[in-house]
C-alpha cells in the first residue's frame, strides 16, 4: 500500500456569509502501488481539496494521510502533479519549462537535460524542444506539463481533470498516451475527471464520491488488466461499469448532470 487516508475530512473557514464549508467528511481510502484510481463525482464535492491534501498542500481538518509509510505533511517531489490548465511559462522553450523544477529545486543540471530530452521525446515531443507554449496545442501544451512531473520520476502523480479543457479527439489520445508512459513504470496515478468513460477506461478502480460534503459513495473494480485500446468501451462489460458508476452518481434520466455537452467549464458530470 502506497497510500492511507484515514477518516479524512475538511471544513473550509470562511468569512463569507456562508460561513464555514464543509467540504469533504469521513473518507477511508488505501491505495496499492502501481494502481490508476480515478475519482467522479458532481462538481463541488470535495475532488480537488482531496488531491491537494494529497499533494500536501492542504491540511485535512480531521483524519490522517499517509504516503509510502510516513505521515504526509508537506509537499514530496516523490509526488507529481496536472492540473487542467499546463502552466507553462510562456516565454520559456518546451524544454527549459520542463527543466523549471530542476532550476528552481537546483538538481544536476547536465543529467535533467538529458532526462529532460528523452521524457520528451517520450512523450513525442522530441522535435519541439526549442518550441515556445504558444505554437503548441492545448494536447501538445499538457504533454510538456506531463514530461515535466515524470523528468523526477515520481512514486505517484495526481491528476486533476488535467484533459478537461482538451477536445474529445485528443482527450482520448492523452488517455492512451497516459497509460502507455505510466504503466510500465508502476508508478501510482490518482485521476479526478467529471467524465465517467475516461474514468472506467483509465482506470483499476474508479471511486464514485457524492455531492458535498463529498464522501465515498462506492468503489467500482475494472478488471480489464493492463492492455486497454478505445475498443474496449464497445465491450458490453465496459457499458456495464459505466453504468454501476452513474447509478452510485444517482443520475436520473433528464438531470442536467448527465448531459454530454462538451463545456468542461460547468464541471457537470459527464456521460
Ligand atoms: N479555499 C476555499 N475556501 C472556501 N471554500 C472552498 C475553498 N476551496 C474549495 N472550497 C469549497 O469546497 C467545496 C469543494 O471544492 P473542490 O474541492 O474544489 O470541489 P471539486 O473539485 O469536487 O469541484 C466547494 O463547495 C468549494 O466551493
Ligand atoms: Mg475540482
Amino acid at each position: 500500500m502506497i497510500l492511507q487516508l484515514r477518516d479524512i475530512s475538511k471544513t473550509y473557514r470562511t468569512r463569507t456569509p456562508q460561513g464555514n464549508v464543509e467540504a469533504l467528511t469521513s473518507v477511508d481510502l488505501e491505495i496499492q502501488e502501481g494502481e490508476v484510481v480515478s475519482f467522479v463525482g458532481p462538481s463541488g464535492c470535495g475532488k480537488s481539496t482531496l488531491l491537494n491534501m494529497v499533494a500536501g498542500l492542504l491540511r485535512p481538518t480531521t483524519g490522517h494521510i499517509v504516503f509510502d509509510g510516513e505521515p504526509m505533511t508537506e509537499p514530496s517531489r516523490r509526488i507529481g502533479f496536472m492540473f487542467q490548465q499546463p502552466v507553462l511559462l510562456p516565454w520559456r522553450s518546451v524544454r527549459k519549462n520542463v527543466l523549471l523544477p530542476s532550476e528552481v529545486f537546483g538538481s544536476k543540471s547536465d543529467e535533467m537535460n538529458q532526462r529532460a530530452e528523452e521524457v520528451l521525446q517520450l512523450v513525442g515531443l522530441g522535435d519541439f524542444l526549442g518550441a515556445l507554449p504558444q505554437h503548441l496545442s492545448g494536447g501538445m501544451q499538457q504533454r510538456v506539463a506531463l514530461a515535466r512531473v515524470l523528468v523526477y520520476e515520481p512514486r505517484m502523480l495526481l491528476m486533476d481533470e488535467p484533459f478537461g479543457a482538451l477536445d474529445e479527439f485528443t482527450r482520448e489520445t492523452m488517455n492512451l498516451e497516459l497509460l502507455r508512459l505510466t504503466k510500465p513504470t508502476g508508478i501510482t496515478v490518482l485521476f479526478v475527471t467529471h467524465n465517467i468513460l475516461e474514468a472506467v477506461f483509465l482506470a483499476d478502480r474508479v471511486v464514485v464520491m457524492s455531492p458535498r460534503p463529498g464522501r465515498v459513495a462506492g468503489i467500482v473494480d475494472v478488471p480489464f488488466g493492463e492492455e486497454r485500446a478505445i475498443e474496449i468501451m464497445r465491450n458490453p462489460g465496459f457499458t456495464d461499469l459505466v453504468f454501476r458508476v452513474r447509478s452510485l452518481l444517482g443520475d436520473t434520466p433528464g438531470d442536467d448532470s448527465m448531459t454530454s455537452d462538451l463545456d468542461s467549464d460547468r464541471e457537470s458530470v459527464r456521460w
